[in-house]
Protein backbone atom coordinates (compact mmCIF):
# COMPACT_ATOMS: atom_id res chain seq x y z
CA UNK A 1 0.00 0.00 0.00
CA UNK A 2 1.14 3.54 -1.00
CA UNK A 3 0.51 5.04 2.38
CA UNK A 4 0.53 3.98 6.08
CA UNK A 5 0.33 5.92 9.28
CA UNK A 6 4.01 7.52 8.69
CA UNK A 7 4.41 8.50 5.03
CA UNK A 8 4.49 12.77 5.11
CA UNK A 9 1.17 14.18 4.56
CA UNK A 10 0.00 17.61 3.78
CA UNK A 11 -2.38 18.24 7.42
CA UNK A 12 -3.95 21.61 7.43
CA UNK A 13 -1.57 23.83 6.23
CA UNK A 14 -0.04 26.00 7.99
CA UNK A 15 -1.28 28.98 6.54
CA UNK A 16 -0.43 31.60 9.24
CA UNK A 17 1.08 33.79 6.61
CA UNK A 18 -2.40 34.01 4.59
CA UNK A 19 -2.99 37.73 4.72
CA UNK A 20 -6.16 39.16 4.30
CA UNK A 21 -6.71 42.07 1.93
CA UNK A 22 -7.94 45.60 2.40
CA UNK A 23 -10.40 47.45 0.91
CA UNK A 24 -8.62 51.01 0.54
CA UNK A 25 -10.79 53.82 1.27
CA UNK A 26 -10.53 55.71 -1.80
CA UNK A 27 -11.23 52.96 -4.19
CA UNK A 28 -14.80 53.93 -6.10
CA UNK A 29 -14.25 51.16 -8.16
CA UNK A 30 -13.09 47.49 -7.47
CA UNK A 31 -12.77 45.44 -11.00
CA UNK A 32 -12.53 41.43 -9.94
CA UNK A 33 -10.69 39.92 -12.63
CA UNK A 34 -8.78 36.30 -13.55
CA UNK A 35 -8.86 33.12 -15.57
CA UNK A 36 -12.28 31.47 -16.13
CA UNK A 37 -13.85 29.97 -14.15
CA UNK A 38 -12.42 30.32 -10.75
CA UNK A 39 -15.47 32.10 -9.09
CA UNK A 40 -15.09 35.96 -9.73
CA UNK A 41 -19.00 36.28 -9.80
CA UNK A 42 -19.01 34.54 -6.38
CA UNK A 43 -16.03 36.87 -5.01
CA UNK A 44 -17.54 40.35 -6.52
CA UNK A 45 -20.81 39.59 -4.91
CA UNK A 46 -19.56 38.92 -1.74
CA UNK A 47 -17.26 41.71 -1.43
CA UNK A 48 -20.17 44.11 -2.63
CA UNK A 49 -21.72 42.84 0.55
CA UNK A 50 -18.84 43.25 2.64
CA UNK A 51 -18.47 46.57 1.13
CA UNK A 52 -23.05 47.32 1.98
CA UNK A 53 -22.18 45.88 5.47
CA UNK A 54 -19.87 47.89 6.39
CA UNK A 55 -21.73 50.94 4.95
CA UNK A 56 -20.63 51.81 1.51
CA UNK A 57 -23.71 52.67 -0.30
CA UNK A 58 -22.20 49.59 -3.34
CA UNK A 59 -23.46 48.02 -6.19
CA UNK A 60 -22.31 44.98 -7.69
CA UNK A 61 -22.25 44.68 -11.72
CA UNK A 62 -22.58 40.85 -12.31
CA UNK A 63 -22.09 38.84 -15.13
CA UNK A 64 -23.86 35.37 -16.21
CA UNK A 65 -24.42 34.19 -12.63
CA UNK A 66 -25.54 30.86 -11.74
CA UNK A 67 -28.85 30.55 -10.97
CA UNK A 68 -28.30 30.17 -7.52
CA UNK A 69 -26.48 33.06 -7.16
CA UNK A 70 -28.69 35.43 -9.05
CA UNK A 71 -31.82 34.08 -6.76
CA UNK A 72 -29.56 35.36 -3.59
CA UNK A 73 -29.34 38.68 -4.88
CA UNK A 74 -32.59 38.46 -6.54
CA UNK A 75 -31.24 38.89 -9.87
CA UNK A 76 -33.19 35.51 -11.32
CA UNK A 77 -35.00 37.41 -14.36
CA UNK A 78 -37.93 39.43 -13.18
CA UNK A 79 -36.02 42.80 -13.34
CA UNK A 80 -36.23 44.30 -16.23
CA UNK A 81 -32.44 44.81 -18.07
CA UNK A 82 -30.11 47.84 -16.47
CA UNK A 83 -32.27 47.93 -13.51
CA UNK A 84 -30.89 47.67 -10.53
CA UNK A 85 -32.65 45.50 -7.83
CA UNK A 86 -32.12 45.70 -3.94
CA UNK A 87 -30.83 42.83 -1.79
CA UNK A 88 -30.75 43.18 1.92
CA UNK A 89 -28.66 41.42 4.56
CA UNK A 90 -27.43 42.50 8.33
CA UNK A 91 -29.57 45.88 7.96
CA UNK A 92 -27.48 46.51 4.69
CA UNK A 93 -28.89 47.47 1.55
CA UNK A 94 -26.78 45.95 -1.62
CA UNK A 95 -27.52 47.22 -4.79
CA UNK A 96 -26.94 44.00 -7.88
CA UNK A 97 -27.26 44.53 -11.72
CA UNK A 98 -27.10 42.08 -14.39
CA UNK A 99 -24.66 43.23 -17.25
CA UNK A 100 -26.85 43.45 -20.60
CA UNK A 101 -24.77 44.60 -23.27
CA UNK A 102 -27.38 45.42 -25.92
CA UNK A 103 -29.11 47.97 -23.17
CA UNK A 104 -25.85 49.27 -22.48
CA UNK A 105 -25.25 50.10 -25.59
CA UNK A 106 -28.23 51.30 -26.17
CA UNK A 107 -28.49 53.46 -23.77
CA UNK A 108 -25.27 55.69 -24.95
CA UNK A 109 -27.28 55.35 -28.12
CA UNK A 110 -30.35 57.30 -26.80
CA UNK A 111 -28.19 59.10 -24.84
CA UNK A 112 -25.78 60.71 -27.60
CA UNK A 113 -28.65 60.73 -30.85
CA UNK A 114 -29.09 64.39 -32.48
CA UNK A 115 -33.03 63.18 -31.86
CA UNK A 116 -35.29 60.47 -30.34
CA UNK A 117 -36.10 59.99 -34.55
CA UNK A 118 -32.02 59.56 -35.08
CA UNK A 119 -32.13 57.15 -32.13
CA UNK A 120 -34.25 54.98 -32.73
CA UNK A 121 -33.12 54.49 -36.70
CA UNK A 122 -29.32 53.63 -35.36
CA UNK A 123 -31.34 51.20 -32.92
CA UNK A 124 -33.37 49.15 -35.44
CA UNK A 125 -30.56 48.84 -37.71
CA UNK A 126 -29.28 45.82 -38.64
CA UNK A 127 -25.59 46.72 -38.74
CA UNK A 128 -26.35 48.10 -35.32
CA UNK A 129 -27.76 45.39 -33.62
CA UNK A 130 -25.06 43.18 -35.30
CA UNK A 131 -22.24 44.68 -34.17
CA UNK A 132 -23.45 44.36 -30.10
CA UNK A 133 -23.93 40.76 -30.60
CA UNK A 134 -20.80 39.71 -32.32
CA UNK A 135 -17.95 42.30 -32.11
CA UNK A 136 -14.89 41.09 -30.05
CA UNK A 137 -15.12 42.77 -27.02
CA UNK A 138 -18.48 44.52 -27.21
CA UNK A 139 -19.38 42.58 -23.92
CA UNK A 140 -15.94 43.69 -22.31
CA UNK A 141 -16.82 47.58 -23.55
CA UNK A 142 -20.52 47.57 -22.03
CA UNK A 143 -18.66 45.92 -18.88
CA UNK A 144 -16.43 48.91 -18.72
CA UNK A 145 -19.30 51.53 -20.08
CA UNK A 146 -21.87 50.36 -17.83
CA UNK A 147 -19.61 51.16 -14.45
CA UNK A 148 -18.65 54.55 -15.57
CA UNK A 149 -22.57 55.21 -16.57
CA UNK A 150 -22.83 54.43 -12.50
CA UNK A 151 -20.13 56.16 -11.26
CA UNK A 152 -21.38 58.90 -13.64
CA UNK A 153 -24.78 58.73 -11.59
CA UNK A 154 -22.95 59.11 -8.48
CA UNK A 155 -26.03 57.22 -6.38
CA UNK A 156 -22.87 55.32 -4.88
CA UNK A 157 -19.94 55.18 -2.98
CA UNK A 158 -18.62 51.84 -4.41
CA UNK A 159 -18.92 49.70 -7.45
CA UNK A 160 -18.00 46.17 -8.12
CA UNK A 161 -17.71 45.06 -11.13
CA UNK A 162 -17.19 41.43 -12.18
CA UNK A 163 -15.73 40.79 -15.35
CA UNK A 164 -16.36 38.45 -18.30
CA UNK A 165 -14.40 35.32 -18.57
CA UNK A 166 -11.98 36.87 -20.75
CA UNK A 167 -9.11 34.60 -22.29
CA UNK A 168 -6.81 36.73 -20.64
CA UNK A 169 -6.48 40.66 -19.27
CA UNK A 170 -5.21 42.09 -22.49
CA UNK A 171 -8.34 41.20 -24.29
CA UNK A 172 -10.39 42.75 -21.51
CA UNK A 173 -7.88 46.45 -21.37
CA UNK A 174 -8.11 46.72 -24.87
CA UNK A 175 -11.76 46.15 -25.70
CA UNK A 176 -12.53 50.03 -25.52
CA UNK A 177 -9.97 51.44 -27.77
CA UNK A 178 -11.07 47.99 -30.44
CA UNK A 179 -14.95 49.38 -30.53
CA UNK A 180 -13.50 52.88 -30.85
CA UNK A 181 -11.69 51.84 -33.76
CA UNK A 182 -14.89 50.24 -35.22
CA UNK A 183 -16.85 53.51 -34.27
CA UNK A 184 -14.38 55.75 -35.44
CA UNK A 185 -15.98 57.79 -38.11
CA UNK A 186 -13.25 58.38 -41.25
CA UNK A 187 -13.83 54.31 -41.17
CA UNK A 188 -17.02 54.80 -43.09
CA UNK A 189 -14.53 56.54 -46.19
CA UNK A 190 -12.25 54.31 -46.45
CA UNK A 191 -14.64 50.51 -46.08
CA UNK A 192 -16.91 52.53 -48.71
CA UNK A 193 -14.05 52.62 -51.39
CA UNK A 194 -11.76 49.77 -50.01
CA UNK A 195 -14.71 46.92 -49.58
CA UNK A 196 -13.49 43.61 -47.83
CA UNK A 197 -9.72 44.50 -48.22
CA UNK A 198 -10.75 46.79 -45.34
CA UNK A 199 -13.17 45.03 -43.24
CA UNK A 200 -10.20 42.36 -43.05
CA UNK A 201 -7.96 45.42 -42.39
CA UNK A 202 -10.33 46.88 -39.51
CA UNK A 203 -10.33 43.47 -37.73
CA UNK A 204 -13.75 43.04 -38.92
CA UNK A 205 -13.34 40.70 -41.83
CA UNK A 206 -13.68 37.88 -40.45
CA UNK A 207 -15.95 35.09 -39.15
CA UNK A 208 -19.18 35.66 -37.24
CA UNK A 209 -19.31 38.86 -37.95
CA UNK A 210 -18.59 39.19 -41.32
CA UNK A 211 -21.39 36.50 -41.69
CA UNK A 212 -23.97 38.41 -39.88
CA UNK A 213 -23.19 41.81 -41.91
CA UNK A 214 -23.66 39.25 -44.82
CA UNK A 215 -26.92 38.14 -43.58
CA UNK A 216 -28.68 41.35 -42.84
CA UNK A 217 -27.39 43.34 -45.78
CA UNK A 218 -26.59 40.97 -48.83
CA UNK A 219 -24.56 41.78 -51.20
CA UNK A 220 -24.47 45.51 -50.94
CA UNK A 221 -23.82 45.27 -47.32
CA UNK A 222 -20.28 47.36 -47.17
CA UNK A 223 -22.05 49.96 -48.94
CA UNK A 224 -24.13 49.86 -46.50
CA UNK A 225 -21.49 49.53 -43.34
CA UNK A 226 -20.06 52.74 -45.15
CA UNK A 227 -23.58 54.49 -45.13
CA UNK A 228 -24.21 53.21 -41.67
CA UNK A 229 -20.82 54.91 -40.02
CA UNK A 230 -21.55 57.81 -42.01
CA UNK A 231 -25.51 58.53 -40.89
CA UNK A 232 -24.52 57.79 -37.02
CA UNK A 233 -21.10 59.14 -36.91
CA UNK A 234 -22.16 61.29 -34.47
CA UNK A 235 -22.68 58.80 -32.10
CA UNK A 236 -20.56 56.50 -33.31
CA UNK A 237 -17.89 59.14 -32.08
CA UNK A 238 -19.35 59.50 -28.85
CA UNK A 239 -18.35 55.49 -28.34
CA UNK A 240 -15.07 56.44 -29.63
CA UNK A 241 -14.83 59.33 -27.11
CA UNK A 242 -15.86 57.40 -24.50
CA UNK A 243 -13.38 54.71 -24.97
CA UNK A 244 -10.53 57.38 -23.64
CA UNK A 245 -12.84 57.84 -20.60
CA UNK A 246 -12.91 54.12 -19.73
CA UNK A 247 -9.41 53.90 -19.99
CA UNK A 248 -8.64 56.70 -17.71
CA UNK A 249 -10.90 54.86 -15.58
CA UNK A 250 -9.06 51.59 -15.54
CA UNK A 251 -5.75 53.28 -14.00
CA UNK A 252 -7.19 56.26 -12.36
CA UNK A 253 -6.54 55.99 -8.37
CA UNK A 254 -10.09 55.39 -7.42
CA UNK A 255 -9.96 51.85 -8.95
CA UNK A 256 -8.56 48.95 -8.15
CA UNK A 257 -8.55 45.26 -8.96
CA UNK A 258 -9.41 41.60 -6.95
CA UNK A 259 -7.49 39.10 -9.22
CA UNK A 260 -9.18 35.81 -8.39
CA UNK A 261 -8.42 32.42 -9.33
CA UNK A 262 -8.66 29.02 -8.75
CA UNK A 263 -5.90 27.11 -6.46
CA UNK A 264 -4.25 24.92 -9.79
CA UNK A 265 -1.70 24.94 -11.35
CA UNK A 266 -2.95 26.37 -14.68
CA UNK A 267 -5.42 28.58 -13.37
CA UNK A 268 -2.17 30.11 -11.36
CA UNK A 269 0.22 30.23 -14.29
CA UNK A 270 -3.06 31.99 -15.91
CA UNK A 271 -3.12 34.43 -13.30
CA UNK A 272 0.43 35.66 -12.95
CA UNK A 273 -0.03 36.20 -16.66
CA UNK A 274 -2.89 38.35 -15.63
CA UNK A 275 -1.14 40.20 -12.97
CA UNK A 276 1.99 40.91 -15.37
CA UNK A 277 -0.04 42.50 -17.59
CA UNK A 278 -2.60 44.59 -14.88
CA UNK A 279 0.23 46.19 -13.45
CA UNK A 280 2.69 47.30 -17.01
CA UNK A 281 -0.87 48.73 -17.54
CA UNK A 282 -0.41 51.21 -14.68
CA UNK A 283 -3.64 49.21 -12.56
CA UNK A 284 -3.86 49.06 -8.94
CA UNK A 285 -3.65 45.36 -7.78
CA UNK A 286 -5.21 45.52 -4.10
CA UNK A 287 -4.97 41.50 -3.66
CA UNK A 288 -5.32 38.16 -4.76
CA UNK A 289 -8.04 35.76 -3.77
CA UNK A 290 -6.75 31.80 -4.28
CA UNK A 291 -9.96 30.30 -4.55
CA UNK A 292 -10.89 26.80 -3.68
CA UNK A 293 -7.89 26.10 -1.70
CA UNK A 294 -7.99 22.74 -0.66
CA UNK A 295 -4.77 22.65 1.35
CA UNK A 296 -5.12 20.47 4.64
CA UNK A 297 -5.83 16.76 3.95
CA UNK A 298 -6.18 14.61 7.00
CA UNK A 299 -3.48 12.28 7.14
CA UNK A 300 -3.24 8.80 6.52
CA UNK A 301 -4.86 6.93 9.47
CA UNK A 302 -3.28 3.47 8.41
CA UNK A 303 -3.91 0.13 5.98
CA UNK A 304 -5.43 -0.99 9.36
CA UNK A 305 -7.82 1.08 10.17
CA UNK A 306 -9.34 2.06 6.66
CA UNK A 307 -9.96 -1.56 6.00
CA UNK A 308 -11.46 -2.04 9.55
CA UNK A 309 -13.67 1.03 8.61
CA UNK A 310 -14.39 -0.46 4.80
CA UNK A 311 -15.76 -3.94 6.32
CA UNK A 312 -18.80 -4.50 3.80
CA UNK A 313 -18.32 -1.50 1.71
CA UNK A 314 -18.86 -1.37 -1.85
CA UNK A 315 -15.24 0.17 -2.15
CA UNK A 316 -11.72 -1.29 -1.35
CA UNK A 317 -8.66 -0.10 0.77
CA UNK A 318 -7.19 0.41 -2.82
CA UNK A 319 -9.80 2.85 -4.01
CA UNK A 320 -9.76 4.83 -0.97
CA UNK A 321 -5.67 5.24 -0.76
CA UNK A 322 -6.10 6.26 -4.70
CA UNK A 323 -8.62 9.28 -3.39
CA UNK A 324 -6.32 10.20 -0.69
CA UNK A 325 -3.26 10.11 -3.02
CA UNK A 326 -5.33 12.69 -5.65
CA UNK A 327 -6.45 14.86 -2.42
CA UNK A 328 -2.66 14.84 -1.70
CA UNK A 329 -1.98 16.23 -5.01
CA UNK A 330 -4.47 18.83 -4.87
CA UNK A 331 -3.11 19.76 -2.45
CA UNK A 332 0.39 20.18 -3.16
CA UNK A 333 -0.94 22.06 -6.27
CA UNK A 334 -2.79 24.38 -4.27
CA UNK A 335 0.46 25.02 -2.23
CA UNK A 336 2.69 25.57 -5.17
CA UNK A 337 0.47 27.98 -6.48
CA UNK A 338 -0.04 29.68 -3.63
CA UNK A 339 3.97 30.37 -3.40
CA UNK A 340 4.27 30.73 -6.77
CA UNK A 341 2.35 33.74 -6.89
CA UNK A 342 4.03 34.85 -3.58
CA UNK A 343 7.29 34.72 -4.74
CA UNK A 344 6.40 36.45 -7.63
CA UNK A 345 4.11 39.20 -5.79
CA UNK A 346 5.92 39.56 -2.21
CA UNK A 347 4.29 43.10 -1.87
CA UNK A 348 0.84 42.06 -3.51
CA UNK A 349 -1.38 39.93 -0.33
CA UNK A 350 -2.39 37.12 -1.35
CA UNK A 351 -5.63 35.47 0.72
CA UNK A 352 -6.85 31.79 0.56
CA UNK A 353 -10.49 30.82 0.67
CA UNK A 354 -11.20 27.58 0.89
CA UNK A 355 -13.46 24.66 -0.82
CA UNK A 356 -16.86 25.12 0.47
CA UNK A 357 -19.57 22.85 -0.01
CA UNK A 358 -22.10 23.54 -1.02
CA UNK A 359 -20.92 26.39 -2.93
CA UNK A 360 -21.17 29.57 -1.29
CA UNK A 361 -24.42 31.09 -2.80
CA UNK A 362 -26.45 32.65 -0.19
CA UNK A 363 -26.45 36.17 1.14
CA UNK A 364 -24.67 34.68 4.76
CA UNK A 365 -22.48 32.13 2.83
CA UNK A 366 -21.31 35.24 0.33
CA UNK A 367 -20.92 37.32 3.66
CA UNK A 368 -18.44 34.83 5.59
CA UNK A 369 -16.70 34.44 2.98
CA UNK A 370 -15.87 37.88 2.58
CA UNK A 371 -15.47 38.41 6.61
CA UNK A 372 -12.77 35.81 6.27
CA UNK A 373 -11.33 37.70 2.86
CA UNK A 374 -11.66 41.43 3.94
CA UNK A 375 -11.79 41.47 7.80
CA UNK A 376 -11.95 44.99 8.28
CA UNK A 377 -13.66 47.13 5.76
CA UNK A 378 -13.75 51.06 6.27
CA UNK A 379 -17.00 53.02 5.74
N1 LIG B 1 -14.89 28.82 -2.47
C1 LIG B 1 -15.69 28.07 -3.20
N2 LIG B 1 -16.01 26.80 -2.82
C2 LIG B 1 -16.80 26.03 -3.57
N3 LIG B 1 -17.34 26.40 -4.73
C3 LIG B 1 -17.07 27.65 -5.18
C4 LIG B 1 -16.24 28.55 -4.45
N4 LIG B 1 -16.17 29.71 -5.15
C5 LIG B 1 -16.91 29.55 -6.26
N5 LIG B 1 -17.46 28.32 -6.30
C6 LIG B 1 -18.31 27.72 -7.34
O1 LIG B 1 -17.51 27.61 -8.52
C7 LIG B 1 -18.31 27.83 -9.69
C8 LIG B 1 -17.69 28.96 -10.50
O2 LIG B 1 -17.79 30.17 -9.75
P1 LIG B 1 -18.13 31.56 -10.46
O3 LIG B 1 -19.32 31.46 -11.33
O4 LIG B 1 -18.15 32.59 -9.38
O5 LIG B 1 -16.81 31.68 -11.35
P2 LIG B 1 -16.47 32.75 -12.51
O6 LIG B 1 -15.01 33.01 -12.43
O7 LIG B 1 -17.36 33.91 -12.38
O8 LIG B 1 -16.80 31.91 -13.80
P3 LIG B 1 -16.91 32.48 -15.32
O9 LIG B 1 -15.49 32.77 -15.75
O10 LIG B 1 -17.53 31.37 -16.07
O11 LIG B 1 -17.73 33.72 -15.25
C9 LIG B 1 -19.71 28.17 -9.18
O12 LIG B 1 -20.47 26.99 -9.20
C10 LIG B 1 -19.47 28.62 -7.74
O13 LIG B 1 -20.60 28.41 -6.91
MG1 LIG C 1 -18.69 34.72 -13.78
Amino acid sequence: MTNDASTPTLTAAPDHAAPTLDLPAGRRVELVVGPGGVGKTTVAAALALRAAVAGRRTVVVTIDPSRRLAQALGIDGSAAPGTLVAVHHAGATLDCLVLDTQHTFDAIVRAHSPSPQAAEAMLVNPIYRAMVRYLGGALEYAATAQVHMLAAAGQHDLIVLDTPPTANAIEFLEAPAQIAEVANNPAAKFLSQSGRFGMRFLGLGSGLMLKALEAVGGGAFIGDLGRFLRDFGQVLEEFQRRAGALAGMMTSPGTGVVLTTAATDFSVREALAFLSVLAERGLRIDGVVLNRFDAAVPPWPGDAVIAAALQGAPVGLDRVAELHGALLRQAASALRGAEALRGRWPTTPVCTVPRMDPPPTTLAELHALAMAVWPSVRR
